[in-house]
């Protein structure tokens, strides 16, 4: 479903990553870890075409996203992202926020968007709060109402980066429990995260990304039993303290 094949990315000459390549089929849950500043936004970035990579491929449902030929918004049909600091546009309302993309890629009326929109809030407890703006609600609910606008677009795969990193402690686990919740309806994605339980729970696949490459890709079990890849292990040792 999303084939990665020898994907490397530099700034200013200074490689960031080089030749990562993984596949995901439907349904698939990766995570990617490593320690900050090793690229794992810059790769979820590359995935959605916000950055363009140096070299490599990325096919999604065998469409190649770095040909120039593909039309950037069939892409971001397919590819939903999330945000560590929501990224809501904070001139719309709730609604706004969740009606805008659909309605303006001519995927469904207003009427139509409004509709689904409201039954999405509804999911999460948030329909009062559809004509409020973003500096009227809480950080969960920002992520909430974010993860909600990536949902109607019906992304073929969902981009968490560090959804919950900008959060308060105690708005942490309503963001987890929705990420959980469209988890289990069988969503695609990739989770960018510190929270290594959450992982461990909801993650069918790791990647640790690690001195500019992948230093391990395979299973979750495999990744939290792993011994022989002393830097992994190192690094999830640290993150449980
Ligand atoms: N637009 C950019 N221009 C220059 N350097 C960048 C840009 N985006 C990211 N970087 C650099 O690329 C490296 C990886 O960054 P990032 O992907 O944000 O790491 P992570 O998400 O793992 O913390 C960092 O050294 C960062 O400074
Ligand atoms: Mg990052």
């Amino acid at each position: 479903m999303l084939e990665i094949k020898g994907v490397s990315k530099s700034f200013n000459n200074i490689n960031v990553f080089k030749n990562i390549s993984f596949n995901l089929e439907k349904g698939d849950r990766l995570a990617i870890i490593g320690p900050s500043g090793c690229g794992k936004s810059t790769l979820l970035r590359c995935i959605n075409k916000i950055e363009t990579p140096d070299e490599g491929s990325i096919y999604i449902d065998g469409i190649n996203i770095l040909d120039k030929n593909t039309n950037l918004s069939e892409i971001r049909k397919k590819i939903g992202m999330v945000f560590q600091q929501f990224n809501l546009f904070e001139n719309l309302s709730v609604i706004d926020n969740i009606t805008l993309a659909p309605v303006k890629l001519g995927l469904m009326t207003k009427e139509e968007a409004e509709k689904e929109a409201i039954n999405l809030l509804k999911k999460i407890g948030l329909e009062d709060k559809k004509n409020n703006y973003p500096s009227e609600i809480s950080g969960g609910q920002k992520q909430r109402v974010a993860i909600i606008r990536s949902l109607i677009m019906n992304p073929e795969i969902i981009l968490f980066d560090e959804p919950t990193s900008a959060l308060d402690p105690e708005m942490v686990g309503e963001v987890l429990e929705l990420i959980k919740k469209i988890a289990s309806q069988g969503m695609t994605m990739i989770i960018v995260s510190h929270e290594m339980n959450f992982i461990k729970n909801i993650a069918t696949k790791v990647l640790f990304l690690d001195e500019k490459k992948v230093s391990f890709y395979g299973d979750t079990e495999d990744a939290f039993t792993n011994k022989d890849n002393k830097r992994l292990k190192e690094f999830l040792a640290k993150s449980f303290k």
